[in-house]
């Protein structure tokens, strides 16, 4: 049977695959095997820098790593645009797919990538860590509680950062052939797939983009906002920006209880994280106080949550390799955020008309 060590490529030395190759070093099951980057002193740069295996090969071309056998997946975190390009090539080479977020610069670009993967039955999986940490099952649990959560109502997320002005200036995330949804895809994919986390991944109806979204020169989003709406009656309301302070903020209300969280990107410590919740809250008999107070759940993780990632992503290649098929639950979610992502461009372009979301 195949090795049950995954050797992974890192497709380009973008300053997040520092984080990635750590992950990928620090995962039981994987190893970075190799690093490219479109000139080779640039990969063993990376490769000298983040401590890289003696034996990891470097590449000078993105093309000659694909070609390589003993690699069996790639981690993608090059610019959005180049992802259909790469990511489909990959697939072709067999080599399975961990692809930075925004996946795509739209659902269709990203129907194509998932029909390679599905075509060539290599695993496609985006990059959104927090997916892995193992608070977030455990905020599952109280999000499907029917007794302390009830049903859900209403959810608002927000992540913001103040980019200073060289990121503002400079950065691949505000440029228009590099990376289209600016902080829409940066930052507005990981509050779209908060809301979808809490719904369950039931899709909206109708997606309403807030009025009064901060463009750059070059026409790239810097901050905006959109609510959605379920047919059920329930609402969502997002904010993404690169423009205010740090927050990582969800809020998830349900008929009987509430969850919160203001780190949920990034936790604020890397071995435990927390979130607190209230459930059937009342005040006290004189009104100067809460009965019930929230309750903190802590939970510490031994791995670091891109390192649980690559753990997940390394099980289910192995499984694969052992004749399983490919997991499908990933690309679906990435599939719905995307499609979210679109209806709120569209709706900026309507003139803030909310734009029916039609899987
Ligand atoms: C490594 O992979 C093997 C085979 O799939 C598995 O049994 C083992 O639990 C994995 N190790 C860890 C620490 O996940
Ligand atoms: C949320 O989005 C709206 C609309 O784009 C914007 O006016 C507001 O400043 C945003 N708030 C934050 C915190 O980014
Ligand atoms: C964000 O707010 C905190 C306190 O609220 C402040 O100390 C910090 O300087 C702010 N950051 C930026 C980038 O403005
Ligand atoms: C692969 O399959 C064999 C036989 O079904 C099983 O014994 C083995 O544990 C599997 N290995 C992995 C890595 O899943």
């Amino acid at each position: 049977m195949g090795d049950t060590v995954i050797g992974f490529g890192i497709l380009g030395c973008a300053s997040i695959a520092r984080k990635v190759s750590r992950a990928i070093t620090l995962a039981p099951n994987a190893t970075i095997s190799g690093v490219a980057s479109r000139s080779i002193e640039k990969a063993s740069g990376f490769a000298k820098a983040n401590s890289l295996p003696p034996d990891a090969k470097i590449y000078g071309s993105y093309e000659s790593l694909l070609g390589d056998p003993d690699i069996d997946a790639v981690y993608v975190p090059l610019p959005t645009s180049l992802h259909l390009r790469w990511a489909v090539l990959a697939a072709r080479k067999k080599k399975h797919v961990l692809l930075e977020k925004p996946v795509a610069v739209n659902a269709a670009e990203l129907d194509t990538i998932i029909e390679a993967c599905e075509v060539n039955g290599v695993q496609l999986m985006d990059g959104t860590m927090w997916m892995h940490h193992p608070r977030t099952e455990i905020m599952r649990h109280f999000l499907s509680d029917t007794e302390r959560f009830g049903q859900l109502k209403t959810v608002h997320t927000c992540f913001s950062f103040a980019a200073d002005p060289d990121f503002l200036k400079g950065d691949i995330r505000v440029k228009p052939d590099l990376d289209a949804l600016g902080a829409l895809g940066d930052a507005g994919w990981y509050g779209v797939g908060a809301i979808l986390f809490a719904a369950d991944y039931e899709l909206p109806k109708t997606v309403t983009a807030l009025h009064g979204p901060v463009f750059n020169e070059a026409g790239v989003i810097l901050e905006c906002g959109a609510s959605l709406l379920w047919e059920d009656g329930k609402v969502a309301t997002f904010n993404c920006s690169f423009l205010t302070n740090l927050t990582m903020d969800i809020t998830a209300i349900g008929t009987k209880g509430t969850l919160h969280l203001n780190d949920f990107v990034v936790p604020f410590q890397e071995h435990e994280a927390s979130f607190t919740t209230n459930s059937k809250s009342g005040i006290t008999e004189f009104m100067t106080g809460w009965v019930s107070l929230p309750s903190e759940h802590i939970i510490t993780a031994e791995l670091p949550q891109e390192a649980c990632m690559v753990r997940e992503f390394a099980r289910l290649v192995g499984s694969i390799k052992n004749g399983s098929k490919t997991e499908k639950k990933w690309p679906t979610r990435s599939r719905k955020t995307q499609l979210i992502l679109d209806a709120v461009m569209t709706s900026i372009k309507r003139g803030y008309e909310p734009v029916e979301i039609v899987s």
